[in-house]
């Protein structure tokens, strides 16, 4: 399917699944409140590939961070709620990702990448 429609309903604050789109992993994550302002505090001057974390996220839905699933260095899965920006680590070959999923240590060039998608209500999603 080229698009597919994803219910965040039952996904706690805190906590994180992966779907399959298009036969990639996709990462949804429910930010906590101290994950986003960690997210927005980071000056870009910081960041190997700079993006706001606005940019990242849907407008008033900053609490949800989505995400397909690759390290974009060679396509590992990196593990959530780890490393040391509190966000995700690639154990492939160590690449770090922050509370927003953008590269912040290891070999991978770049964040990790954001999907089409919308909310087409508060809790329904829809990528691609
Ligand atoms: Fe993730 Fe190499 S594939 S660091």
């Amino acid at each position: 399917l080229a698009t597919i429609r994803f219910n965040l309903d039952g996904i706690e604050v805190g906590q994180s699944v992966t779907i399959l789109w298009r036969g990639l992993p996709v990462f949804v994550r429910h930010r906590t409140e101290e994950e986003i302002e960690t997210a927005r505090e980071t000056p870009l001057s910081e960041l190997k590939d700079p993006q706001t974390d606005a940019a990242r996220v849907k407008e008033g839905h900053a609490e949800w961070l989505v995400m397909i699933a690759n390290c974009t260095h060679l396509g590992c899965i990196p593990v959530g709620e780890s490393g040391e920006y509190d966000g995700w680590f690639c154990p492939c070959h160590g690449s770090v990702y922050d509370t927003s999923g953008r590269i912040r240590r290891g070999p991978a060039p770049t964040n990790l990448v954001v999907p089409p998608y919308e909310f087409l209500t508060d809790s329904m999603i829809e990528i691609g």
